[in-house]
């Protein structure tokens, strides 16, 4: 364990659980199904697995070993590996921004589906209407400090997993909460291809019709690859500074990848047949989880209760591990010989919550929603700037980094573990991948991503 602090992760496993923790997210089961929805299902979703294992995976590769073989965070790391060169540490420092920003929306959509979780275990998403779920969701989001407290209640969960330390706390919740979430995935994928009717949302889903998928949803999947493995903002140099001396930075790279794909693929597989069945609209947009969904539950009887209580604990609990994940990046980089782990935690976790909190005040009808960043709410606006600019940029800044600057042996011996392990792909990986076909896509999705 090379870090600053001497803290890693204790096992592969912890490792695996941990990095697939921070990919499976609200990314997998709250926007997958509705992005893969609106761009034409099964088309959709061919883009988005050459996009996840050619470029995202390539990514994550490259992270793990920026991170490991310099033990530091992503603002140190870039220099510690080129010193002559040192203006590279701003693409740490964009990546951390990046963190940032993504944790306060993060904490807004995660406080949602706290609450949710909560109203379905005491029964008042049972009460309500089908007709008025739309309106039941506006009302909420709308209003000032029902959601804050949720925020609040959640990122104190976040923060006591983060003050407990890499191994204590972020691997051994990871290792307890991954294997639950996948057995809840199950249940409910079983449940939704059981209804009447479920065949039409398991066509929906794997048909490909490219008359549906548009150049739009071409960049929506690239952007998607990268959110969900949270690729691109230098989480995984984090993790990287981590992970054991003797994982193999490859299999470990493809574990996660696999992982974080069937769980978003599976998300889709318990989401549109249930959609269907009930005969409801599956292109319903980031409203589908929290306004189409209850309509499906109540329409299942006592049951659903059940159902909707074990869908929104997976989507919780899957939010929770995210957003461990960036607290930490954010607190190992202020932690230090005078700022203790806990100490930095607390202070940027109340950071946070004050942007996160502006965020939900802005949602919607809420009281801030007049005031505009060029033009957009400031929820509006932050789910912009980290969902389809600032990781692209940061993501091909690190490619071009791991590809044309840093020391060709560096990557070879930390990819063989000092030559311990056979590195027959490496020419593939880095020659093809890593030098041309990651940074010349990642650029074009820049490109039409600003000109949009
Ligand atoms: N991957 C997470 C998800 O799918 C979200 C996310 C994006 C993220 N970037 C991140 C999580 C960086 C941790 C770190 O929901």
């Amino acid at each position: 364990m090379a870090t600053k602090t001497g803290e890693g992760f204790s096992s592969s496993f912890g490792a695996i659980m941990a990095a697939a923790g921070s990919a499976v997210g609200l990314g997998n089961i709250w926007r997958f199904p509705y992005i893969c929805g609106r761009y034409g299902g099964g088309a959709f979703l061919l883009v988005y697995i050459c996009f996840v294992f050619f470029i995202g995976m390539i990514l994550m590769m490259s992270e793990f070993v920026i991170g490991r073989r310099t033990g530091e965070d992503p603002v140190k790391a870039y220099p510690k590996l080129k010193p002559e060169r040192p203006a590279w540490r701003f693409v740490g420092l964009i990546g951390l921004i990046t963190c940032f920003l993504i944790l306060s929306i993060y904490l807004v959509i995660s406080g949602w589906t706290l609450n949710y979780f909560y109203e379905s275990a005491v029964g008042t998403l049972a009460s309500i209407q089908d007709s008025d779920f739309g309106v039941h969701f506006n009302e909420f989001a709308s209003s000032v400090w029902r959601p804050v407290l949720f925020i609040a209640v959640f990122l104190a969960l976040t923060a006591l997993v983060v003050i407990g330390g890499v191994e204590k706390g972020v691997e051994r919740v990871s290792k307890l909460l991954m294997p639950i979430l996948v057995v809840l995935i199950f249940l409910l994928c079983i449940r939704s291809v059981t209804l009447k009717g479920a065949s039409a949302g398991l066509t929906y889903l794997f048909h490909p019709d490219f008359s549906k998928l548009t150049g739009e949803g071409i960049l929506a999947a690239l952007g998607q690859a990268l959110f969900s493995l949270s690729v691109g903002m230098g989480v995984m140099i984090v993790y990287g500074s981590y992970l054991p001396k003797d994982e193999n930075i490859l299999k470990t790279s493809i574990w996660i990848t696999v992982c974080d794909f069937f769980i978003a693929v599976l998300a889709g597989v318990a989401i549109f047949p249930a959609v269907f069945a009930c005969g409801q609209d599956p292109t319903g947009g980031p409203g589908l989880v929290y306004q189409v969904l209850p309509v499906v539950f109540n329409s299942m009887g006592t049951i659903g209760r059940v159902f909707s209580i074990i869908f929104f604990l997976l989507l919780t609990l899957a939010a929770l591990t995210s957003a461990i994940s960036l607290l930490e990046a954010l607190t190992q980089w202020l932690s230090g010989e005078k700022i203790k782990r806990t100490m930095s935690a607390i202070i940027m976790s109340l950071i946070v919550f004050v942007l996160a909190a502006a965020a939900s005040f802005s949602f919607g009808d809420g009281i801030w929603s007049g005031f505009k960043i060029s033009g957009l709410q400031i929820f509006d606006f932050l789910d912009k700037a980290t969902g389809t600019i600032l990781p692209p940029v940061c993501a091909l800044l690190t490619i071009i980094f791991f590809g044309w600057v840093m020391n060709k042996e560096d990557i070879i011996d930390e990819l063989s573990n000092h030559g311990t392990i056979k590195v027959g792909y490496f020419k593939v990986f880095y020659y093809f991948l890593a030098r041309f076909v990651a940074p010349v896509a990642l650029l074009v999705v820049l490109v039409a991503g600003i000109k949009n």
